[in-house]
């Protein structure tokens, strides 16, 4: 949450506003209360912010242009202390001589008494926000060492909470200088000039060449170095990688939205989530995987910890993990697991998944888990990010950047990671159901091409939603794997189309929600094929019957060639037959599509939902 930029090119490379403005647009999925840059421009900073989106700040550039810049930093906000306004939007002026300005993305927790120092000093604020207490400690600081870096080295010591914070000085032109704790900061290292980003795609545009920090750290960039050193000024060196995607994955495709685009992704983020994880022999091998087997071979328990969709991606990890391992599975949104005092030890396995990789609650999640000994895996879709180095071991998704803020291909991604865990687990453990391991991974790899099917078939769930753009109110039913797809297509509505809608599990009806059943009621139906045990297929279709006999408005996601629902539905959305298990990386496609299409039908921002941002870096 927060989207921050800072750029410095060469002196003939004058153009640092349009490199600011590009990262800006693709870091703008992280918050859009407000957006703002500054530049070093001569013996002073100019800055130009403005409340709402970035368009807003395009408009005011250009009714107000800039002057051309070597440095420049940037930031998209969500906003945490004080409103979305105008005054509210970073950069912050620090000092009187309007030579410093600072961009900030966290929160600081000690701002009160921070700020209550700096008003008995005589100390004049224009914001409500905790980011204007560290600009003008950072100019104090800065009189006080005439060095930039050195100045945020001392300011930094005084601050307590989470943040990154960017800041450019009018007297050391050609610097940004960045410090982070435990939110995120990346560097991209250009010929010629160096970028600094919440995320790689902040400079994809530009280089592809980057920088992962450690937590604690201080960043100079100039045109032509990158130095880093510690919070203590220790020397220290940044961890080089490639970005393995490029610009182009991190565009619209030719789709209307990024949401849009991003379901169309789908086949492909969970083949290239499968790519490597069999050798010749067709035995799974993690390579990515630095805990030990026989660690891994002792574990009595798995927690997995994560929050929003991938939560719901862990809950379809339980039903297969469980089965597949025999090891109980316990998944705990990661902001309740801290502070429910886990049961948790040396064989405990704490799965963190988290597209992202900076979601703070789940990191916290995971550093807790280690403290308390426990081993941990992060499931991951951001290379350079903070959750994987904080873990023990590190599966990668390869679902390529996610920019919409509602998740869709990291949801698939995460739960086809989850599964093949599971079955190097099983592997691993060698029980009975060990052997089965290749033929369950041959079973996932048809999976894209279902997906793709099922992509074509979409049209009819697009017009339902056309017709529903008054719906207050929808309801989805699962069962086993398909209650959390349930809960997940609920989300998705919450999320994008601002209406009530909750999953329930069709087994928990009749003990409350039929209550809500009344006539004109829709209610999605996740049925699960007939093919899955204890006869859960019959007991979905009754269910479906109970509600229909209410007056529920029924729209059943079935199986092909299950015809036992044809009776009772009033829409059947048919989904290619796959192993009851691996369900939900098709069932959960038409509930994406229909919150994409009645968003759009309300005339609501599909990529960037009120109130929301993508990557929730505060607690
Ligand atoms: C936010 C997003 C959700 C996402 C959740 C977890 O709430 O709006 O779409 O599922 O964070 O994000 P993560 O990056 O940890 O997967």
């Amino acid at each position: 949450m927060c989207g921050i930029v800072g750029y410095v090119g060469r002196v003939e490379d004058d153009g640092a506003l349009d490199v600011v403005m590009e990262g800006l647009a693709r870091l703008e999925y992280r918050g859009y209360d407000s957006a703002g840059v500054a530049l070093v421009t001569g013996d002073h900073t100019s800055t130009r912010k403005k409340s709402g989106k970035l368009a807003n700040l395009r408009a005011e550039l250009e009714a107000d242009p800039l002057p051309p810049s070597t440095t420049g930093i940037g930031h998209t906000r969500w906003a945490t202390h004080g409103g979305p306004t105008d005054e509210n939007a970073h950069p912050h002026r620090g000092g009187a001589d309007g030579k410093l300005a600072l961009i900030h993305n966290g929160i600081i927790e000690n701002f009160h008494s921070l700020k209550g120092s700096l008003l008995n000093r005589g100390t004049v604020f224009t914001s409500e926000t905790d980011t204007e207490v560290v600009a003008h400690l950072l100019a104090a600081a800065y009189e006080q060492h005439g060095e930039l870096t050195d100045a945020m080295r001392a300011v930094v010591a005084d601050l307590e909470g989470a943040f990154t914070l960017l800041a450019i000085h009018a007297d050391q032109p050609g610097v940004v200088v960045g410090a982070r704790r435990n939110s995120p900061l990346v560097v991209g290292l250009g010929d010629g000039a160096n970028y600094l980003g919440s995320d790689v795609a902040a400079f994809i545009g530009h280089t592809r060449q980057a920088l992962e920090l450690d937590q604690d750290q201080i960043v100079t960039i100039t045109a032509d170095s990158v130095t880093v050193t510690g919070f203590d000024g220790s020397p220290a060196e940044g961890r080089a990688f490639e970005v393995t995607w490029d610009a182009a994955a991190a565009e619209k495709g030719g789709y209307t939205t990024f949401m849009e685009k991003e379901i169309h992704d789908q086949p492909h983020a969970v083949a290239d989530t499968l790519l490597g994880r069999t050798d010749a022999d067709g035995r799974l091998t993690l390579d990515e995987m630095d805990i030990t087997e026989q660690q891994l071979q002792q574990i009595d328990r798995i927690i997995v910890v994560a929050c929003g969709t991938a939560a719901y991606a862990g809950l379809v990890a339980k039903y297969a993990i469980e089965r597949w391992t025999r090891i109980p599975v316990e998944v705990a949104l990661a902001h309740e697991f801290r502070y429910c005092d886990p049961i948790v030890d040396d064989r405990t396995l704490v799965v963190s998944i988290s597209q992202s990789g900076e979601t703070m609650d789940t990191l916290m999640a995971v550093k807790h888990a280690r403290l308390l000994g426990a081993l941990t895996i992060s499931v991951c879709n951001t290379h350079g990010s903070t959750i994987p180095r904080e873990s023990d071991a590190v599966l990668y998704t390869h679902a390529g950047p996610e920019i919409a803020v509602a998740s869709t291909k990291a949801f698939l991604a995460q739960i086809t990671a989850c599964y093949v865990l599971g079955l190097y687990l099983a592997q691993l453990r060698g029980g009975s159901f060990a052997d089965d391991a290749q033929a369950v991974m041959k079973q996932l790899g048809e999976v894209p091409d279902k997906i793709e099917t099922l992509l074509g078939r979409m049209d009819r769930v697009k017009e339902i939603a056309g017709f529903m753009a008054d719906t207050r109110s929808v309801l989805f039913l699962g069962r086993h794997v398909g209650y959390p797809v349930a809960m997940e297509g609920a989300l998705k509505l919450k999320e994008l189309a601002y209406i009530h809608a909750e999953g329930f599990a069709a087994g928990e009806l009749k003990h409350g929600p039929i209550a809500l059943i009344e006539p004109g009621q829709p209610v999605f139906v996740i049925v699960p094929s007939p093919s899955s045990e204890h006869g859960l297929h019959g007991k979905v279709v009754s269910n479906i019957q109970e509600i229909r006999a209410r007056g529920a408005r029924t729209i059943v996601i079935a199986e092909e060639g299950d015809e036992a629902v044809e009776p009772f539905a009033d829409e059947v959305i048919r989904v290619p037959v796959t192993a009851p298990l691996l369900a939900p990386l098709l069932t959960v496609v038409p509930l994406q599509v229909f919150a994409l299409w009645l968003s759009t039908a309300k005339g609501l921002d599909v990529d960037q939902p009120r109130n929301l941002a993508k990557s929730v870096t505060v607690e």
